[in-house]
């Protein structure tokens, strides 16, 4: 399940159509991070590079010139080289550049500073998302002040910066059939990795072992990252948010949080599942659990083409806020509650995302001011949640440490959404069962 070249070409094509005549655009790939002296962390391409491209090595710059008679894409990347390619593994170089990903003209990644000049003479724009790298920012100035030193000799410079994350990023935000099939796919190997993770739950297992069993799983598929740093919170530590020491072991009588999603081919899974440690849901566990899942499905039900981002956010704070109300653990008139925010010491962040290449991924969340409709091809996450800390004195300490979220992934269709995750239970008869099974 890969993506085609010819799907790559044609959105290099979509975003130069977008762009003014006689302007050019600069995108460059990922770079090698070290972790510690001469390792490295496992290269991870830029999102928006490899959108464009499918070409997953680093140093590397794409370069975009609509109408240029010479050829309209121009990559520069590092040449191929017998030692380093011993050590460190297969270089396309400029001619497999060339060859297999349908780019015009290619040079050595040596030559960017000869030759970008020259394409940057006398275009009227740059689209170029700066402040990313600041290797490439610096490169960029210095060719233009390379360019308006030759003034004299008939050298122009352009005049205009144009953020290239506006045209590219809403492209990115409606995916494609090849996008919708490989987070399919994603989001059915994140799923069963968490099925994986609730048969092993019992008491006495460290909260790592279950994130072992994810990542397992997740490798044996074809994902040897995930998409993130998983998060396994048992107890207490749910309510800690990007809680990801998870070195604890797991109690009796505790929840357990988990959120963890894989990458498959650069694209992401984003699940959350709570579930008890020991397999039995306790009373107060179970109530918040229904009234967080009663929530989510009420968002999943209303995510629709044409809803208001925010109105799917809204859905889940008046269910909580009126749940939470209910069970004594806000005291006062749901208007007031909401109004003045007093969910928000249980409810502290948002309904959801954009899920796509980067699990938060790009697109904007409001147009001229206002929150942007749902359309047909957007995938987002829907995940509230309840934390209650321990140390709030202003509830029963039969709540307190219970800290729930429950996370989907879905599509937006023409007729309503499609839930990419659901291998995986959520129900809580469903959950009792699978872990007593397990
Ligand atoms: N896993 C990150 C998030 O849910 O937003
Ligand atoms: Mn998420
Ligand atoms: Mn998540």
């Amino acid at each position: 399940m890969k993506i085609s070249q010819e799907r790559f070409k044609q959105r290099r094509i979509s975003l130069m159509e977008q762009m003014a005549p006689e302007s050019i655009a600069i995108i460059p790939s990922g770079q090698m991070i070290t972790r510690n002296n001469d390792a490295e962390y496992p290269f991870r391409q830029n999102s928006d590079f490899y959108y464009l491209t499918g070409f997953n090595e680093p140093e590397a710059v794409l370069v975009l010139l609509p109408g240029r008679k010479e050829g309209e894409t121009v990559m520069f990347c590092r040449d191929r080289d017998k030692l380093m390619e011993i050590w460190n593994g297969y270089r396309a170089g400029p001619e497999g550049a060339v060859r297999d990903y349908a780019i015009d003209e290619a040079h050595s990644i040596a030559e960017v500073d000869n030759i970008l000049p020259q394409l940057l003479d006398g275009m009227l724009r740059i689209y170029y998302s700066i402040g990313q790298y600041d290797d490439l920012d610096q490169q960029i100035r210095h060719w233009l002040n390379l360019i308006r030193s030759k003034s004299r000799q008939g050298a122009v410079a352009p005049t205009e910066l144009v953020m290239l994350d506006h045209p590219l990023h809403e492209m990115r935000l409606i995916k494609d059939e090849d996008e919708v099939a490989l987070m399919r796919r994603a989001g059915e190997i994140s799923a069963l990795g968490h099925v994986q993770a609730m048969k092993l739950c019992k008491p006495g297992v460290m909260e790592y072992q279950l994130e072992a069993e994810i990542l397992h799983y997740f490798a044996m598929n074809g994902c040897r990252q995930p998409a993130y740093s998983t998060i396994v919170g048992g107890g207490e530590n749910a309510c800690i948010l990007h809680y990801i020491e998870n070195s604890e072991p797991l109690q009796n009588g505790d929840l357990v949080l988990i959120d963890a999603g894989c990458e498959l081919d650069n694209y992401a899974g984003d699940i959350t599942r709570t579930f008890p440690v020991n397999g039995h849901f306790s009373d107060e566990q179970k109530a918040i659990y229904e009234l967080v899942l009663k929530a989510q499905k009420a968002c999943i039900e209303l995510a629709k083409p044409g809803v208001l981002w925010h109105e799917v956010h809204d859905e889940s704070v008046k269910i909580l806020t009126e749940g939470l109300i209910e069970l004594g653990l806000l005291t006062g008139s749901l208007d007031d509650e909401i109004s003045a925010g007093g969910y928000r010491d249980f409810y502290m962040h948002r309904i959801g995302h954009w899920l796509g290449m980067d699990v938060h991924d790009v697109g904007d969340y409001k147009i001229d001011g206002e929150w942007r409709p749902l359309r047909p091809g957007m995938v987002m996450t829907v995940e509230p949640g309840i934390y209650i800390a321990a140390d709030n004195e202003k509830v029963e300490p039969r709540w307190r440490g219970i800290g729930v979220r429950i996370e989907d992934d879905v599509l937006i269709t023409e007729s309503g959404c499609e839930v990419l995750t659901s291998a995986v239970p959520k129900e809580v008869a469903e959950i009792e069962q699978l872990m007593a099974a397990g």
